[in-house]
């Protein structure tokens, strides 16, 4: 039993659909999720400066000393979790591996999607993760850097032209590439499950990555003897880098509950 709690972050707000189902799977543990609102989006940076910033976030969040981090952020699952790694000796989870074995579990033809941020996509990081989990699967992967402002300004529901459109365009040529199974590999995506769906079909499985990472980390933490036992429910705390925006809105959006007033900004650059 380990009653500390587990750190979250993002790029931005896009984390609290990660965090959303950790508070799901594990109501009673203490959750501290930072967005670093102040340096989003991340999808479009280099390795060199991702690194940098991720290194940043880590360090703000283990001023709480907490018992495990969970990387909520595509971008940064896939390209510095094994820098990460090395330098905490605290767990340290992401999103790539749980979104890859899950994928590998479910495709039964052996060809799978990924969409996500640019710089998700060029790390190659989902690519190698399930050639390891099962060798020779084709996967025909797809940055799709617009459906993050599309979702970030409320246009992710079945109906929005807009949506509708930019999505079928992104998928068209992971549809014709024959995949049985498609990764969600961005924090924004659960929330275009319905667009994503109704442009791939039903016969496409979607796997999202923020909710496979969510069910590793409780399985981990379980089979480590780091869950906290105790009972009632945890308490959640919020950080941002940047005052301005509409934090509440934005983040019930993600969330699906009301976070006013419980979020508190930090200056991400002093750690
Ligand atoms: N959080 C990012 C991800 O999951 C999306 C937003 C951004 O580009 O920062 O890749």
């Amino acid at each position: 039993m380990d009653t500390r709690p587990i750190g979250v972050f993002d790029s931005g707000l896009g984390g609290l659909t990660a965090l959303r189902e950790l508070a799901r799977l594990m109501p009673e543990e203490d959750l501290i999720y930072f967005g670093d609102t102040g340096r989003v989006p991340y999808g479009g940076r280099s390795r060199e400066i991702l690194v940098k910033y991720a290194r940043q976030d880590v360090a703000f969040l283990r001023t709480f000393d907490p018992k495990a981090i969970v990387i909520a952020c595509g971008t940064v699952s896939a390209t510095a979790l094994d820098v990460l790694r090395e330098e905490n000796a605290i767990p340290i989870f992401g999103v790539v591996e749980p979104a890859a074995r899950a994928a590998a579990h479910v495709t039964q033809n052996g060809r799978v999607g990924l969409i996500g941020t640019r710089a998700s996509i060029r790390s190659g990081a989902y690519e190698r993760a399930l050639e390891a989990m099962r060798p020779g699967t084709a996967v025909t992967a797809r940055a799709c850097p617009l459906l993050v402002p599309l979702v970030e300004n409320g246009r992710f529901r079945p109906g929005d032209v807009v949506a509708e459109t930019v999505a079928a365009e992104y998928l068209a040529p992971i549809k014709a590439a024959g995949v049985d199974t498609l990764i969600l590999g961005c924090t924004h995506y659960p929330l275009m499950k319905a667009v994503i769906g109704g442009a791939v079909g039903p016969d496409i499985a979607l796997v999202d990555a923020g909710e496979q990472c969510a069910r590793w980390v409780k399985q981990q933490l379980e089979w480590d003897g780091l869950r906290n036992q105790r009972p009632g429910a945890g308490r959640r705390r919020y950080f941002v880098s940047d005052s301005g925006g509409d934090f509440s809105e934005l983040a019930s959006v993600f969330l699906g509950e009301d976070v006013h007033g419980e979020v508190e900004q930090i200056d991400i650059t002093a750690y």
